[in-house]
């Protein structure tokens, strides 16, 4: 399984899965909810209102995650992850570890072999990016782990883990955090 930290826009990602940050009312945002919903189309909104109105009545709970399909966008599925959100007192990691390794589960569901993560809670949410990045390259090497490169020992079928940051500073963060 290769892990990359790039820099570069999530919704342009030419991968099976993109993840997005998303709050719980999965209605949309700004920042990377804002740019997903937009390079998707209104289809992700009625989507999104589909999985309020029966899986979600009361919201998708934070740490979490729910997966649509990408419409517009170069990615086939758009999975919804509601990060921690730190000036809520929200600060637990193991809630944050929970959205990429949700994001991943609902991947290897839908038979994914590439997935593109942004920065989740290191924006609006207010988590430091060095501590994102960490608990980020955490999971991702858990889940490498598991395959040691080995294409028959990877049972999870996930061939790619690209984390997509939008300054350089994130991405430098990233690759300090994936060293
Ligand atoms: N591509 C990649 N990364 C992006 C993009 C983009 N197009 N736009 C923003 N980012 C980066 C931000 O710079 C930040 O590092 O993604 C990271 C996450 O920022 P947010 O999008 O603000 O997400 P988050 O901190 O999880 O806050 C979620 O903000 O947009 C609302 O509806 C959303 O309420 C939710 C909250």
């Amino acid at each position: 399984m290769h892990i990359e930290a790039v820099r570069g826009d999530i919704t342009e990602q030419d991968v099976d899965v993109v993840v997005n940050a998303a709050n719980s009312t999965l209605l949309g945002g700004g920042g990377v909810d804002g740019a997903i919903h937009r390079a998707a189309g209104p289809r992700l909104l009625e989507a999104c209102r589909e999985l309020r109105a029966t899986r979600f009545p009361d919201g998708l709970p934070t740490g979490y995650s729910a997966i649509t399909p990408g419409f517009d966008l170069p990615a086939r599925w758009v999975v919804h992850t509601v990060g921690p959100n730190w000036h809520a007192g929200e600060r637990s990691s193991s809630l944050l570890a929970h959205c990429f390794g949700s994001s991943l589960e609902l991947a290897v569901d839908v038979g994914a072999h590439s997935i593109a993560f942004p920065a989740v809670s290191a924006g609006a949410y207010g988590w430091d990016v060095d501590e994102v990045a960490r608990v980020a390259a955490g999971i991702a090497a858990a889940w490498a782990n598991g395959t040691d490169g080995d294409a028959d020992a990877n049972p999870s079928g996930i061939e790619l883990v690209r984390f997509v940051l939008f300054s350089d500073e994130a991405r430098a963060a990233f690759e300090r955090a994936l060293a």
